[in-house]
């Protein structure tokens, strides 16, 4: 079955709009855990509007399955991925103004930076993933770039609209076949939601999910631990 990793930057983004010390991070950790996510993300983000430099530490003393840390190529995350050794590091894309990650990183037009960057992560010993767009000619330059793992964008998948939703779910099919056929663990995540996320969840070579909005705008009505059981019982079902 594909996993889950459940990203809580929206568990943060709550605090943080108030300064309180509630909704507290380690409930959250915790409760995602026995509900099923098979990790959990964070994104540290340069203008830390959501998760802060706190949350990575807690999470990395307490999290028993795996931490993914959501980094923009910088010097700044590089110095803190190091020192807080995620299990996996995924690099994205970071502009100021954006709502969230508007798009995969561009690893044609950045190569020699996140090159840099992939060689000074080593000493994090985590495994390097690209948040890329499901696209062939990206998923070779990551190859090239000695990335261990890719995550595919699929904002666009679930942005599309109904004639639009065909294509962009065979790109993310022919990228994520192409992926896994040269060594690639395949990822993908952004926008996926309860009526959107089946699709994508029925990709064999898909290892992992990522998704956060969505449940945690679900978890308002049902509570956290069953808004996770919802998404884990609809991905299993696919
Ligand atoms: N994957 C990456 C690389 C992201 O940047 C995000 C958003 O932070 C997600 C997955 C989760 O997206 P969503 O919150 O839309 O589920």
């Amino acid at each position: 079955m594909i996993k889950l990793g459940v990203n809580l930057d929206h568990v943060a983004t709550i605090r943080q709009q108030r300064y309180t010390p509630y909704p507290d991070m380690l409930t959250a950790i915790k409760i995602s855990e026995s509900s099923g996510a098979d990790s959990i993300t964070m994104h540290l983000r340069e203008d830390r509007r959501h998760i802060q430099f706190e949350d990575i530490k807690l999470a990395r003393k307490h999290i028993k399955t795996k931490l993914n840390l959501e980094m923009a190529p910088t010097k700044e995350m590089c110095k803190i991925a190091n020192d807080i050794k995620p299990d996996f590091i995924c690099l994205v894309p970071e502009k100021r103004q954006e709502l969230t990650t508007e798009g995969g990183l561009d690893i044609k037009k950045n190569f020699d930076n996140v090159s840099k960057t992939i060689s000074s992560l080593r000493k994090s010993e985590a495994l390097i993933s690209l948040f890329i767009e499901p696209d062939i000619e990206m998923v070779k330059i990551a190859k090239d770039l000695n990335a261990g793992a890719i995550e595919l964008h699929t904002g666009k998948y679930a942005e599309a609209n109904i004639r639009e939703k065909d294509y962009f779910l065979n790109e993310i099919k022919s990228s994520a076949q192409y992926a896994k056929n040269i060594s690639l663990v395949v990822n993908a995540g952004h926008g996926l939601d309860y009526t959107n996320v089946k699709e994508i969840a029925r990709i064999q070579e898909i290892n992992e999910l990522n998704i956060g909005h969505s449940i945690i705008a679900e978890s308002i009505f049902l509570g956290l631990a069953e808004a996770i059981k919802k998404m884990k019982s609809i991905i299993g079902d696919a």
